[in-house]
């Protein structure tokens, strides 16, 4: 398969590219296994591969495009940064546009950890700012054990893959010291107390407060809880925002530093600035990457300065000065703020859940429809097995990916996740226009029917 695209990229050979990239890289590649696209240019929701083709990408980089590829505000900042012969490297140093950007962020967060609160760059990962939240509630308390939720995902690294749910991922490595302690999340279609709804996130909640009442439930007292306010690689679950208020006044009562891990939820995505706004908790520390760099690698933690007992060094790292995602990163918040692009992700988000509420409606293989503004999940069951008494089928993963190669062929880009990674995730850029979520959500459609259909055959 060979391809001309245009000047900068000559002649691209497909087959030879994605042939040397299966021959050359780990067994652990992932996206790379689900797309074999050579992507060549790109703009906005829009990626063309090398071989013309043009898809809509629902990926996003995981989360990470909230203003899509390439966009104008992202390129005019790192353009100005370049043209300007600033260090593009600068440690921890301060630069104006370290500064720029710190003055930017805090104006986007809750006031009331805004009004106190410290920054700590972090290596460009956000599985690096878990771990420096984990170091950081470690130190100031003085614990070790961390409470953490099923369906969590935090990261690679040890202390942040500990603190996550996926025991494939995990088992290999499964005792690595750290010691963490496992919470239900509400988790309503499949329930882990068989009842669903308020009720089931009431329970929820009790059983947490419950664990760290009990002076004999064998829960050592944490150095800090970790969450998602809505969950993504665990299959796009939000959480209800009374059970997270109940978790805020639980943790709070007994000072136990709450952790929100922000990575994929921020900057708009949910529907809100931050995920947290939306039941109005303020969590003692905010785990931020993916989207705060423009498209660029940066990550922080932002926590209250009554944590601050590190010593100097405490959490170094060489590469936490990256100049060019710190000017688009101030320059993503900024335009994300200005154009009031929480709000738009919210309307488009309800409108896309009742749109998909329809499609599951008149095909058969989708169980449970889900998410948060632009942060939305559907999860694909087999239909023809019987469902458990809250009326959940078993996960049908096949199925799933079927679905997910025939988006491809239709030029729709999207991933799975969840348990059994049975959940269809679509995570758009928050510039996504109306036209544009038509036609994902034409291209979603006809794929749905058409796996269907290959199932059935
Ligand atoms: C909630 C959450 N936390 C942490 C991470 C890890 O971030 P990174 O892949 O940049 O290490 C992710 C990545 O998807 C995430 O979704």
């Amino acid at each position: 398969m060979t391809a001309w695209t245009d000047a900068a990229h000559a002649q691209v050979d497909l087959a030879a590219v994605l042939g040397r990239q299966r021959d050359r890289e780990s067994a652990a590649r992932t996206y790379a296994r689900s797309f074999p696209v050579v992507p060549v240019h790109a703009e906005g929701l829009r990626v063309t591969g090398a071989d013309g083709r043009e898809y809509l990408d629902c990926l996003a980089g995981a989360g990470t495009l909230a203003l899509g590829h390439n966009h104008p505000v992202v390129l005019g900042a790192i353009r100005r940064v370049l043209d300007s012969g600033a260090p593009l490297h600068a440690l921890d140093i301060s630069t104006p546009e370290k500064d720029d950007f710190t003055t930017a962020l805090l104006d986007t967060l809750p006031p009331e950890l805004a009004a106190d609160c410290r920054i700590h760059f972090c290596g460009p990962a956000g599985t690096d700012a878990v771990e420096a939240a984990l170091k950081l509630t470690r130190t100031a308390t003085g614990r070790q054990n961390v409470l953490a939720f099923t369906g969590a995902y935090h990261g690679m690294t040890a202390g942040a893959l500990a603190a996550s749910g996926n025991i494939a991922v995990r088992e290999p490595l499964a005792d690595n010291g750290f010691n963490v302690t496992r919470l239900p999340y509400p988790y309503d279609y499949r329930c882990p107390f068989g009842v669903g709804g308020p009720r089931a996130h009431e329970i929820g909640a009790r059983l947490v407060e419950s664990l760290l009442t009990d002076s004999h439930s064998g829960v050592l007292p944490p150095a800090a809880m970790i969450l998602e306010a809505v969950q993504g690689e665990g299959g796009v679950i939000p959480s209800p925002d009374s059970w997270l208020r109940e978790i805020r006044r639980i943790t709070a009562t007994r000072g136990i530093p709450l952790i929100v891990d922000e990575v994929q939820t921020g900057v708009g995505r949910t529907g809100e600035f931050w995920a947290v706004q939306h039941s109005g908790i303020t969590p003692d520390v905010l785990v931020l990457s993916k989207a705060i760099g423009g498209s660029l690698p940066l990550a922080v933690i932002v926590y209250r300065s009554t944590l601050d007992s590190w010593r100097p060094g405490a959490h170094t790292g060489t590469f936490r000065g990256n100049q060019l995602a710190m000017a688009a990163g101030a320059a993503t918040l900024r335009f994300v703020a200005a154009e009031q692009l929480p709000a738009r992700a919210a309307s488009l988000g309800e409108r896309l859940l009742t749109e998909l509420r329809v499609l599951q409606a008149r095909t058969h293989c989708i169980g449970d429809v889900r998410g948060r503004g632009l942060m939305l999940g559907l999860e694909i069951v087999d239909p023809t097995a019987a469902p458990d008494p809250l009326g959940a089928r078993p996960a049908a993963p096949e199925l799933a990916a079927a679905i997910r190669t025939e988006c491809l062929r239709r030029g729709l880009i999207l991933e799975l996740g969840g348990r059994a990674d049975a959940v269809i995730r679509l995570l758009p850029p928050l510039t996504i226009t109306d036209a544009e979520a038509d036609s994902v959500l034409n291209r979603l459609g006809e794929a749905v029917t058409a796996a269907e259909r290959g199932a059935n055959r």
